[in-house]
């Protein structure tokens, strides 16, 4: 499948010096920074494991000072006391958060991944929630980049999960700036008055997708994004203009439990699967075979 729309090309701004190309944004998708966007290419099997780790424990230690970093900071906290109540309002053990990052992107040559990827492991530290219990996959993952997530002691997945993981206990779920079919999925998955209240998410804002989208596109191919507007409580993050590229459009998206009772079974019933028979530019990377 045909992947990497000139936007996401966009997304990857290079650090390294090396081959730049101009990208072009596609109609409808969102503005991330009206300076020129780059990406670059380069070997990345070749990748310092060590420099590379050590870089990165750098970029944690600088968005740490930022500003905005507090009010972040208390999302991840908030992730890890919201469902600490729930454990002891149900009478349940409270149970451990864990944690799901799609779409990180390359973040051995992408200044904005490898910002996103610092932030992740401070709100995993925010969160309590151990590094091993933070699964991440991207297909655009090189060995090298695997090696050094491992050596974090982050759990990297080997299989494309299309985004369709069912929180079986609380999870935070990390995906920025990713493909609307990469939400639209996890919300598909945990479709249920008893699986979504498990989700936090922190992602794209979905009124900014739904506002940069074609409406009759955007609820005929995202029918779940489309029904969660009115489900879910959506609390935007900030983002210093200078960071635009990396964390704009962020919210902390969360549902409820008590609102999502109160629906009719209706909303409940016939859920099929997502297809995305009529997306021309689907923006996710699927699975090779299809079930
Ligand atoms: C727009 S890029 C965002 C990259 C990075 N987060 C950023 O903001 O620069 C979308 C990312 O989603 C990844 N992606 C595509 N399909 C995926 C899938 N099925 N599971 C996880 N990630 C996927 C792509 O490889 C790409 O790195």
């Amino acid at each position: 499948m045909a992947y990497c729309e000139p936007t996401f090309k966009a997304a990857q701004m290079s650090d390294t010096g090396a081959e730049w190309q101009v990208a072009q944004r596609r109609k409808g998708a969102a503005r991330k920074s009206k300076s020129v966007q780059v990406s670059h290419t380069c070997s990345q099997e070749e990748l310092d494991i060590e420099k590379t780790v050590r870089r990165i424990r750098d970029t944690v230690s600088e968005l740490s000072c930022e500003d905005f970093w507090p009010q972040w900071k208390v999302a991840g906290s908030a992730a890890r006391s919201k469902h600490l109540q729930n454990g002891d309002t149900e009478g349940g053990p409270c149970q451990q958060l864990e944690c799901v990052c799609y779409g990180l992107g390359s973040f051995s040559s992408s200044v904005s991944a490898r910002f996103q990827l610092a932030m992740l492991l401070l709100l995993l530290d925010a969160g309590q929630i151990p590094l091993k219990d933070c699964s991440v996959y991207d297909p655009a993952f090189s060995r090298g980049e695997k090696a050094v997530l491992r050596e974090l002691g982050l759990t990297v997945l080997t299989e494309n999960e299309e985004g369709k993981r069912l929180a079986t206990k609380p999870t935070l779920f990390y995906l920025m700036h990713c493909g609307k079919a990469l939400y639209n999925n996890l919300l598909w998955r945990n479709w249920s008055v008893r699986h979504l209240p498990l989700v936090t998410l922190i992602g794209n804002s979905f009124t900014g997708m739904m506002d940069r989208t074609v409406e009759r596109e955007f609820t005929r191919d995202y029918r779940y994004i489309t029904e969660a507007l009115s489900l879910c409580e959506e609390r935007q993050l900030p983002c210093p203009s200078r960071l635009i590229d990396v964390f704009s459009d962020t919210a902390v998206v969360t549902f409820p439990s008590g609102g999502l009772e109160r629906l009719p079974q209706s909303t409940w019933a016939e859920l099929p699967e997502p297809q995305y028979t009529h997306c021309s530019d689907l923006e996710i990377i699927q699975r090779e075979t299809q079930s």
